[in-house]
């Protein structure tokens, strides 16, 4: 394994306390948010395939998965900087010994801060699989939520740096709000047994517990890293054909909103794979039209929504803490979660059948914009993606489609 860079409480002087912006790209940047390419490839692709393999907490499957993360952000996102937090709990099937559970911090703060000046956005996914059945994958659990979180980092690495470089440079850095991006890895998620408080969370329990108790420095705007989260937004059962996500808590139905209006407008944009509305299933039916020499006009479907409840008022909202999941520890201490996991959940769910087989790769990678998006907009990120540079791949394409569909865009926007 790697080193642990260790984080360094420094001291620092207290700022005034922030209030979050939150700004709407345009879409120009939507259209230039870079694709996976196939780095989703369930075989060969660099991102999804290593971790669809057995990983359960405490086994070499688990250790390999790790360090499959932390090369990534070793070789492509140096900037981030990684931390473990580890523990380790006996299991009801582990007759009496320790099992170790080791999550995964990945953060980048702008720079020059101070722990406890940053607030974060705080992006999570569980990586350990079940332990039964034998040599369950649990792609949709949570194999391909780590993916998209690693290909979110990915994607929005560069415009922080140009952000923030631009920051410095204007002086500007000492009076806008400071924040990061984090992403949690979490190891234990699945009970060994059944479900109880005991045998479940195994990670996310340990990491909030710790959290809690490590104190930023005196007078720090985020007393503990646990109140820098400003919100955790915590991806699982995602990568299924078809899902549909409500809105589950009152508090953050805000942020609820704000993904799915981004939702909306990359469907507008052709920009969502799985829509039966994407140019290239236009495309399909128009061939396949003409080939039958049927003359008339291809129709467009309804649109489908993964977040459907972007209407749900306040009184629609019941106390419940929704689903049993990671963020339960975290919500208990007052965290704010969105929690992003379907309703009905996938029909694979704990069955063999939720492998890599079973993904709907374009839903993966429609989340895995939409995250990204959102990261965006919650970063402040407009301005800062190379647009250009997505319009000069967009040539390269060969679908026609992607090239008209980006060359009306940069038209109008001119
Ligand atoms: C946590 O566990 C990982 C994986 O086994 C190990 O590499 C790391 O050194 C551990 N860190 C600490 C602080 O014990
Ligand atoms: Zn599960």
């Amino acid at each position: 394994m790697p080193s642990l860079s260790s984080l360094v409480l420094l001291c620092t002087s207290a700022l005034l306390p922030f209030t979050y912006g939150y700004s709407t790209i345009s879409d120009n940047t939507l259209n230039s948010l870079p694709g996976p390419g196939s780095d989703f490839d369930i075989h060969t692709g660099a991102l999804l395939s290593p971790i669809l393999v057995p990983r359960v907490s405490g086994t070499s499957g688990s250790l390999a998965v790790l360090q499959h993360f932390v090369d990534f952000f070793h070789n492509t996102l140096p900037e981030w900087t990684l931390e473990f937090q580890n523990s380790s709990s006996t299991t009801p099937t582990s007759g009496g010994k320790k099992i170790p559970f080791v999550n995964l911090i990945a953060t980048r703060d702008p720079p020059g801060t101070q722990p406890g000046e940053v607030g974060h956005l705080t992006l999570v996914a569980h990586y350990d699989s079940k332990y039964t059945p034998k040599d369950f994958i649990g792609a949709t659990d949570s194999a391909a939520p780590c993916a998209m979180l690693m290909h979110v980092a990915r994607s929005i690495d560069a415009a922080l740096t140009k952000k923030w470089e631009a920051m410095t440079t204007d002086g500007l850095g000492e009076l806008e709000e400071q924040k990061g991006v984090q992403i949690l890895l979490l190891d234990g998620e699945e009970s060994f047994l059944s479900w109880t408080d005991t045998d479940s969370l195994y990670g996310a329990r340990a990491l909030a517990e710790s959290w809690e108790h490590a104190v930023n420095p005196a007078m720090s705007t985020y007393r503990t890293p646990l109140s820098s989260i400003s919100l955790f937004l915590l991806l699982d059962l995602l990568g299924a054909a078809r899902p549909t996500v409500p809105s589950y808590f009152k508090t953050t139905h805000w942020s609820y909103k704000y993904m799915s209006a981004l939702e909306a407008r990359l469907r507008a944009l052709g920009r969502f794979k799985s829509s039966p509305n994407h140019p290239s299933k236009l495309a399909r039916r128009a061939a396949k039209a003409k080939a039958k020499g049927d003359k008339k006009a291809i129709k467009t479907r309804k649109e489908p929504a993964f977040l459907l409840d972007f209407n749900k008022q306040d009184s629609q909202f019941s106390p419940w803490t929704g689903i049993q999941d990671d963020h339960l520890p975290f919500m208990a201490r007052g965290v704010e979660v969105l929690h992003i996991i379907p309703s009905p959940f996938p029909t694979v769910w704990h069955e063999m059948e939720d492998d890599g087989e079973h993904l709907d790769l374009d839903t993966v990678e429609d989340w895995a914009t939409l995250v990204t998006a959102f990261a965006a907009e919650w970063m402040e990120l407009e301005g800062f993606f190379d647009v250009e540079k997505a319009e000069r791949e967009a040539g390269g394409e060969s679908e026609d489609y992607e090239k008209g569909r980006r060359r009306t865009t940069s038209k109008t926007e001119l």
